[in-house]
C-alpha cells in the first residue's frame, strides 16, 4: 500500500521528482509547449545553486498539452525526458511537476580496456542515461588489457595493443598477456578513432551528457611500456622493463607520451574534467631504475612513493595549463596533489572524506556500494563476477555525503563498471541496469526521500520499459529475497531473523 502511495507521488518516475502537485484526470499530451519561464518559476529556483537552477524545470500537465518552463535549454531537455518517461509508463496524469537535481555529477563509468564496446553500444547507453537524467559518462580508455583511443602521434598503441587473446581478463592472463594483430583469427578487441570519438561527444552533447575521458597513469600501463619501452624503467645495463605495470616517472619519454596523448584527448573531448587514473601503481621497478633514482636525487626524494606524486603533479599542471582540471582515483591524495585536483573515492568512502576535509572537490564512487562489476545477486544464480554482493537495494542505500562532509565540494556520485568479468556488450547492459537507476535517483532526488520498496516497484516498471526498448537488464523478478532486502551475506540475513533467502517472492 505504501509503495503504491509513493509511486503516486513520484509518478513512477526515476529519478523521483522533487515535487508533484496532482490534479484530477489525465493528460493526452498532444503537444508540448515551451514557455518563457514565469516570475513564479524564477522565484522557485532563486535559492538553488547555479548547476541546479540550470537543470530545473516545471511541467504543467494540462488535459491536452504539457507546458514546460525552464531557465535553460538543458532544463527544457530534462523536462522533455520526464514527459517521455511518463508517456512510456502509462496514462499521463495531470498536475504540476517541479524538479531540479541534488548533484551536478550523476555518472557511469565504462571500462573500455578490458572489453571494447564500440560506438553503437555507447550511444545506446547514453540514450538510456538521458532518460534517467544521468549526465556524465566516464570512459576508461586504456589499461594493461588494451589501448582504445587511436593516437596520431603514437599509432603503435592501437596497432599493437588494441587486440589480444582472451575475452575474459583471466583468459588473457592464461594466454600470457598476449596481444595479437587484428587479423589474427582469435583477435579480441578494437579501438575508437578520433572521428568516432568526436561523433560520440556530439551525440552526448545533444543529450546534455559530458564524456570524461580517462588516460590511466602511472599504474595499469603495461600495454604502453610494452609498446614504447622508452616509457619503462631501465636497469644500469640499459635493459628496459618492457611491459612493466607502471610508467617510469624518471624518464622524460613518459611525459612526452602522456602530454602528447592528453593534448590529443583534450582536442577531442571538451570536458572540463580529464581523468588521469592514478590508482594501484605497483612501483615495483622504480627502485631498480637508473632514471627513477636520478629523478629522486634531483628532487630530494627519499621514498619511491614520492615519484607517483611527482608524476601526478606534473601532469596535473600540464592539464591545468590547458584550462582543464584533473580527476584522479583516491590514491593521488596520498602522495601530494594541488587542491585543484578532483578526487574520486573508490576504496570505500575514506578517500573521499579525507579529500573533502582537505578542500578537494570529490566524486563518490565507493566499491563498498557502487561497483557494477560486483555480483547483483547470489553467486549461484549469476554469471561469474567479482566482489561483494551489490544488489540494487544496496546501491540505492548509498548516501554520497557522509556525516561531516562539506556537501558543496561533493560533485556527485558514479557507478563504475569494470569489465574484467564483462566480455560482451549484452553482459555490460546486464550489469549496468537496473543498478544505474539507483545512481540516477541518488544523484538527482532530494536527500531524505528514500523509500526502498517504492523505488523497487518503480525500478521494476522501468526495467520492463528498458527490456521493451531492447536492453538486456538483470531481471528483478528473479531477484532472491536476500538481495532484495539489501543484505550482503546469509549470516546477516539470518541474524535479522529472516528466512527463505533464495525465494523470489
Ligand atoms: C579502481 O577500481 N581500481 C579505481
Ligand atoms: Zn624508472
Amino acid at each position: 500500500m505504501k509503495a503504491l502511495l509513493v509511486i503516486a507521488l513520484t509518478l513512477g518516475l526515476i529519478p523521483a521528482p522533487v515535487e508533484y502537485r496532482p490534479a484530477e484526470g489525465t493528460s493526452s499530451v498532444q503537444k508540448i509547449v515551451v514557455r518563457k519561464h514565469s516570475l513564479r518559476f524564477k522565484w522557485a529556483v532563486k535559492g538553488l545553486e547555479d548547476f541546479s537552477r540550470k537543470e530545473a524545470y516545471r511541467i504543467t500537465l494540462k488535459p491536452r498539452k504539457a507546458v514546460i518552463e525552464a531557465a535553460s535549454a538543458e532544463g527544457v531537455f530534462r523536462a522533455r525526458k520526464t514527459i517521455e518517461q511518463l508517456q512510456a509508463l502509462g496514462p499521463v496524469p495531470r498536475g504540476v511537476i517541479f524538479d531540479y537535481p541534488r548533484f551536478r555529477h550523476r555518472g557511469l563509468m565504462i571500462d573500455e580496456s578490458r572489453s571494447f564496446k564500440g560506438v553503437e553500444f555507447l550511444k545506446k547507453q547514453m540514450d538510456a542515461m538521458a532518460l534517467l537524467k544521468l549526465n556524465v559518462l566516464h570512459l576508461h580508455l586504456d589499461d594493461a588489457a588494451g589501448w582504445r583511443i587511436e593516437s596520431p602521434s603514437y599509432p603503435l598503441l592501437t596497432e599493437k595493443t588494441a587486440w589480444r587473446i582472451g575475452d575474459y581478463y583471466y583468459k588473457w592472463e592464461q594466454a600470457h598477456y598476449k596481444f595479437v594483430d587484428k587479423d589474427d583469427p582469435e583477435a579480441y578487441g578494437g579501438y575508437y578513432t578520433p572521428d568516432e570519438l568526436r561523433d560520440l561527444v556530439a551525440y552526448a552533447a545533444e543529450r546534455y551528457i559530458n564524456i570524461i575521458p580517462e588516460i590511466e597513469m602511472p599504474g595499469h600501463s603495461m600495454e604502453v611500456t610494452l609498446t614504447y619501452p622508452e616509457t619503462a624503467c631501465m636497469m644500469e645495463d640499459g635493459t628496459r622493463f618492457k611491459g612493466a605495470w607502471d610508467f617510469c616517472p624518471g624518464s622524460e619519454a613518459t611525459f612526452e607520451l602522456l602530454e602528447t596523448v592528453l593534448a590529443e584527448v583534450m582536442d577531442i573531448f571538451p570536458s572540463q574534467y580529464i581523468h588521469i587514473g592514478g590508482d594501484e601503481a605497483s612501483m615495483a621497478t622504480w627502485h631498480k631504475c637508473v632514471n627513477c633514482r636520478r629523478r629522486m636525487e634531483e628532487e630530494g626524494f627519499t621514498d619511491v612513493r614520492q615519484l607517483q606524486g611527482y608524476l601526478i603533479r606534473r601532469i596535473e599542471a600540464f592539464v591545468r595549463s590547458h584550462g582543464r582540471e584533473v580527476i584522479g582515483w583516491d590514491e593521488i591524495l596520498e602522495t601530494g596533489v594541488p587542491q585543484s585536483a578532483v578526487i574520486q573515492s573508490w576504496r570505500g568512502i575514506s578517500g573521499g572524506i579525507a579529500a573533502n576535509a582537505a578542500g578537494h572537490k570529490v566524486v563518490m564512487s565507493p566499491n563498498s556500494h557502487v561497483y557494477f562489476d560486483y555480483y547483483q545477486d547470489l553467486i549461484r544464480k549469476e554469471p561469474a563476477a567479482c566482489g561483494d554482493l551489490t544488489s540494487l537495494r544496496h546501491v540505492y542505500s548509498y548516501e554520497p555525503v557522509a556525516p561531516g562532509m562539506d556537501e558543496s565540494l561533493v560533485l556527485g556520485v558514479q557507478g563504475n563498471l569494470w569489465c574484467e568479468w564483462v566480455p560482451t556488450c549484452e553482459h555490460a547492459e546486464y550489469m549496468l541496469w537496473p543498478r544505474g537507476f539507483a545512481i540516477a535517483e541518488i544523484g538527482w532526488s532530494p536527500m531524505g526521500t528514500k523509500d526502498p520498496e517504492g523505488f523497487r516497484a518503480r525500478a521494476m516498471a522501468m526495467q520492463d520499459l528498458w527490456r521493451a526498448m531492447g536492453y538486456n537488464t538483470f531481471d528483478l523478478r528473479t531477484e532472491t529475497n536476500l538481495a532484495r532486502s539489501g543484505y550482503r551475506t546469509f549470516e546477516a540475513y539470518e541474524a535479522a531473523g529472516l528466512k527463505d533467502p533464495a525465494g523470489t517472492e
